[in-house]
């Protein structure tokens, strides 16, 4: 069966992959700065939104049995079957791009957002942050996780061997400017302009044993875009020349030349009393 057949299985694998390495890489689902502030109550009203497969939302539902955990995604496609699903956990679609609806501002505690890059782009999270904080209480909390295209770098165990594939990779993921995107390493200051306060960002530089399986990830998802978003028509076609590629960086990666990168988490509160 060929990739496009079961791209829909894939994707959400892959996203429940890399929500686990991602896991294991921060040690933690909702960040110590939240949970030993007190900022959240028992029975907190927690959104995911962008949930995909919904995994964060039934990490912590087992941390948090009395709270309320709403998933929101534009596509329900990748939800799970709701009658396997804790019974706090309710999933719904939502575009997050658009004014949210009235009912849902100022009704969150904790708003979390993980691995948006391909939804903002490179114009920035602006917009979104906008509506991110609509959503939450006073003194509610926003918790970003992703990936920081500038941290992305080649390592190799060893100078002579062959790594022009993962550089050409790197360089594509730039685009035609050759400039990383760079909102992620500035997610901090974007917080603070949309009225955020207490701002923390961490950057969390991969373990060398953890290279291996995030690039995993990476060439599933670069794939990915090569069959939905790349011309695939000919043998010369952009998505079967990418594809081309990422054989080759995966024969490099096989022995050892890989991609290390800093996955960066950034939190913020709502000001408690608005300022007039
Ligand atoms: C890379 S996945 C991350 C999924 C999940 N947060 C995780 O970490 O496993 C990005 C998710 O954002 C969703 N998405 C894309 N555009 C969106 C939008 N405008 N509003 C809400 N969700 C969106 C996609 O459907 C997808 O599930």
């Amino acid at each position: 069966m060929s990739f496009e057949d079961k791209s829909q299985q894939y994707l959400e694998s892959g996203l429940n992959f890399q929500h686990a390495l991602l896991r294991d890489l921060l040690g933690y689902t909702i960040h110590p700065d939240i949970r030993s502030d007190g900022g959240l109550p028992k029975e907190a009203k927690i959104a995911d939104i962008g949930t995909g497969t919904g995994q964060w939302l039934i990490d912590v539902s087992a941390e948090l049995p009395s709270a309320q955990l709403d998933g929101f995604d534009l596509s329900e496609e990748q939800y799970p079957s709701k009658a396997w699903l804790p019974s706090q956990i309710s999933l719904s679609q939502l575009d997050i791009t658009k004014t949210i609806p009235s009912k849902l501002e100022g009704m969150y505690d904790l708003v979390h957002v993980q691995l948006f890059l391909c939804v903002v782009q490179k114009t920035g999270p602006a917009a979104i942050l906008n509506e991110l904080y609509k959503l939450l209480k006073p003194g509610g909390y926003l918790q970003w996780v992703e990936y920081d295209p500038v941290s992305f770098k080649v390592v190799s165990p060893d100078p002579s061997l062959e790594q022009s594939a993962n550089e050409k990779h790197i360089e594509i993921i730039r685009g035609p400017e050759g400039k990383a995107t760079e909102w992620p390493s500035e997610l901090s200051l974007y917080l603070d302009h949309a009225g955020f306060q207490e701002i923390n960002s961490k950057s969390y530089p991969l373990p060398p044993e953890m290279y291996a399986p995030f690039m995993q990830c990476h060439l599933f998802a670069a794939e990915e875009v090569s069959l939905k978003a790349m011309k695939n028509d000919g043998s010369e076609s952009q998505g079967i020349m990418f594809r081309k590629l990422l054989a080759e960086v995966h024969k490099e990666c096989q022995r050892g030349v890989t991609m290390a990168e800093s996955p960066v988490v950034v939190i913020g509160q709502k000001p408690v009393r608005m300022s007039v």
